[in-house]
């Protein structure tokens, strides 16, 4: 079934129903919990991977990646954003999917991108000049929104 979340209306949300997901969604959530495998959180324990899927098809990986000097880290969402920018692969962003995971290695009841990560992903699509959709995986559902702008009102522009 698919709901519009009551929160914010543009959100489309999934509870458990990962198979009324389009394709690509299902593509990038794989990506992303590959991506996930290669968190390092010694310091949190809250295991962070982001994925990229492509217009052609291809799909980059991020996660984060934490460090004993603790704000030399990275979020999942950056590493991956900031790795398809140096990479040089001019192919538009379709989908930036996100996936959460606590100590235990239980999917966490959230995942919302903190705003540094937010600012990011507004400018890699303005660079676009086309939306991305951004998919959140939480614990039994999953919520997709179709542009990534909308999670960053009076973004920083200069
Ligand atoms: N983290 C992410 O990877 N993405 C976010 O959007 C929020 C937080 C990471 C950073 C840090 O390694 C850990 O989660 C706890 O803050």
């Amino acid at each position: 079934m698919l709901e519009t979340n009551k929160n914010m209306e543009n959100f489309k949300s999934f509870e458990n129903q990962a198979d009324e997901l389009g394709s690509d969604e299902q593509k990038a959530i794989k990506a992303a919990l590959k991506a996930v495998k290669n968190s390092y959180a010694p310091y949190s324990n809250f295991k962070v991977g982001a994925s990229l899927l492509l217009e052609n098809g291809e799909t980059i990986l991020g996660s984060n990646q934490e460090n004993a000097a603790y704000p030399s880290g990275l979020c999942a969402e950056r590493t991956a954003l900031f790795t398809y920018g140096a990479s040089g692969i001019k192919s538009p962003i379709k989908i930036l999917a996100i996936v959460a995971f606590d100590k235990n290695d239980q999917q966490s009841p959230t995942c919302s991108p903190c705003g540094a990560c937010r600012q990011v992903m507004t400018e890699f699509e303005q660079i676009q000049k086309k939306p991305y959709k951004v998919v959140f995986c939480y614990e039994g559902k999953i919520e997709v929104l179709d542009s990534s702008v909308t999670l960053l009102p009076f973004a920083f522009h200069f």
